[in-house]
């Protein structure tokens, strides 16, 4: 199924980094993010990928991703158990320290441990 969404306001190429997140839906890529990055392929510098989900179900979903819009630098999965015990901050962490190497700047952005 193709989902109808907005015109991006935003142009992907204006931007060393694209990082583009999706639930997991029916053991895949949902259809409006699937509709997102096929407007989008072609036009990005660099990717990277962040999946939500219940379960694990994230392997089929970046698949998916990378046939559409590349390959990426890094990707984040993120399941809700994680989520409600907080250790995907470690996961975010990383994810954003291995996007830093490769791109050799400074990302402004971290994440703190919850005290
Ligand atoms: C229609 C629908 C289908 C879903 N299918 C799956 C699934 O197949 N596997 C899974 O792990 N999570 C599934 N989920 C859970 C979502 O991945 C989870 O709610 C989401 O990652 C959290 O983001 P949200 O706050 O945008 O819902 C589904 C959720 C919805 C609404």
């Amino acid at each position: 199924m193709t989902a109808s969404i907005n015109q991006p306001k935003r142009d992907p190429a204006s931007y060393d980094l694209l990082i583009v997140g999706t639930p997991v839906w029916g053991g895949k890529l949902s259809s409006p993010v699937r509709a997102y990055l096929t407007q989008v392929a072609g036009k990005t510098k660099r990717v990277a990928y962040f999946v939500t989900m219940m379960g694990n179900e994230d392997f089929v979903t970046y698949a998916a991703m990378e046939k559409i819009a590349g390959r990426p630098l890094a990707t984040l999965s993120v399941s809700q158990t994680e989520l409600k015990n907080s250790t995907y901050l470690n996961k975010v962490n990383n994810f954003v320290e291995t996007l830093r190497k490769h791109l050799d700047t400074d990302i402004p952005m971290h994440v703190k441990k919850e005290q």
